[in-house]
C-alpha cells in the first residue's frame, strides 16, 4: 500500500483518527485558522512529501470549509504530496442539481467543477443522487460512493421490534426499499411536496395495519428537519406509536434537532458521516474499504 498520511479538518477529528487506526497509519499536524479579518490561514505541519494526503472534511456548511480545503490541498502539492483524495462523508450541494427557478444555476455541477480541479480523488457517503444518477456527472476525477443502507439496516433489526419504515417521498424510495429488505420490514412510501425551505407537505398512505408496529422514519438528510417533523404530526394524527428517526447524514440546520426532539420522536439515530450527539451507526469500516480501493487508482 502507499503511504498514506491523514489531516483532519476542524470537527472531524474523531472519524478522521478512527481511520487512520483502521489503516495504521498517522494523523498529520495541521493548523487551520482565521486572520482577524477573517480570511482562512492553514498550515501543514507534518511531512507529506512523495505521500498520499487524505483530507478528511464532511461538507457541513460548505461555504466555509472550501477555501481552507482549497488552501491544504494546494500546500499539500507546493511540499510534494504525490496526490491529494478528500473523504467528504457528507457531499454538499448535491441537492441543487437541476433549475428550479429561472435564473438559478445548478450549483451541483460547479461545485463537482471546483472540488475536481484541486482534488485528485473523492470519497462520499449517499450522496444525495436524485437526476444526477452519479457522481461522475458532476466531478470530473476518481470518485467511490459508500452506501450506509446495510449498517442501518443491522442497527433497526438489532435494536427495533416490530418495525415499518417510512420513506418521506420519492426519492428517498431507492435508500429505503433497501434497507427495509436487509432488515426483512414492511416499508411505505409517502408523497411530499416542498413549498419552500421550512415549508414541507406530506401525505400518508393507510397505516391501519401497522398499527402495532414502530414506525421507523428513514431520510439521507435531515436538513431543517420540516420533512420529519410534517410526518411525525400526521403519524400522531393516525395514532401510530411514537417514531424512531434515522437520517443518514445529521445536517440539522438551526434547532432542528431539538424540535424534532419536542415533536416527539422517540429517538433521533445518525450515522456518523457528520459528527453529533446523534451518531449511533459507524461507518468506518465501510470508508476504511473504499480508500483502500481508490488510492492505489490516483
Ligand atoms: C430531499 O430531497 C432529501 O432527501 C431530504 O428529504 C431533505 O433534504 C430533508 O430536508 P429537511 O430536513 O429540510 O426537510
Amino acid at each position: 500500500m502507499k503511504e498514506i498520511i491523514f489531516f483532519s479538518l476542524p470537527g472531524n477529528e474523531k472519524l478522521a483518527s478512527q481511520l487512520a487506526r483502521k489503516m495504521n497509519t498517522d494523523i498529520g499536524n495541521l493548523t487551520v485558522r482565521h486572520f482577524p479579518d477573517g480570511e482562512s490561514y492553514v498550515r501543514i505541519q507534518s511531512e507529506v512529501k512523495d505521500k498520499f494526503v487524505v483530507l478528511v472534511c464532511t461538507l457541513r456548511q460548505p461555504d466555509e470549509q472550501f477555501l481552507p480545503l482549497y488552501f491544504l490541498s494546494k500546500t499539500a502539492k507546493t511540499l510534494g504530496a504525490k496526490k491529494v483524495c478528500l473523504v467528504a462523508p457528507y457531499l454538499a450541494y448535491m441537492r441543487q442539481d437541476k433549475v428550479f427557478k429561472t435564473g438559478e444555476g445548478v450549483t451541483a455541477t460547479y461545485f463537482g467543477e471546483l472540488i475536481s480541479q484541486f482534488a485528485d480523488g473523492l470519497i462520499s457517503t449517499d450522496p444525495h443522487l436524485h437526476r444526477i444518477k452519479s457522481l461522475g456527472q458532476v466531478y470530473q476525477i476518481p470518485t467511490r460512493v459508500i452506501h450506509a443502507a446495510p449498517e442501518i439496516s443491522r442497527w433497526i433489526k438489532k435494536n427495533i421490534k416490530n418495525p415499518v419504515l417510512i420513506g418521506p417521498d420519492a426519492e428517498s424510495k431507492q435508500w429505503v426499499s433497501e434497507v427495509a429488505k436487509k432488515a426483512s420490514a414492511p416499508y411505505t412510501i409517502l408523497k411530499k411536496v416542498r413549498l419552500g425551505d421550512t415549508d414541507v407537505k406530506v401525505s400518508l398512505p393507510e397505516l391501519e395495519c401497522y398499527k402495532n408496529a414502530t414506525p421507523v422514519l428513514v431520510d439521507d438528510i435531515i436538513s431543517t428537519g420540516h420533512t420529519m417533523l410534517e410526518t411525525i404530526t400526521h403519524l400522531k394524527e393516525e395514532k401510530m406509536k411514537p417514531p424512531i428517526c434515522i437520517g443518514v447524514h445529521a445536517v440539522f440546520a438551526g434547532n432542528a434537532y431539538q424540535e424534532l426532539q419536542a415533536a416527539g420522536a422517540a429517538k433521533i439515530v445518525t450515522c456518523n458521516t457528520i459528527s453529533h450527539p446523534s451518531n449511533a451507526i459507524d461507518l468506518s469500516d465501510i470508508l476504511v474499504k473504499a480508500i483502500k480501493s481508490l488510492v492505489p487508482l490516483l
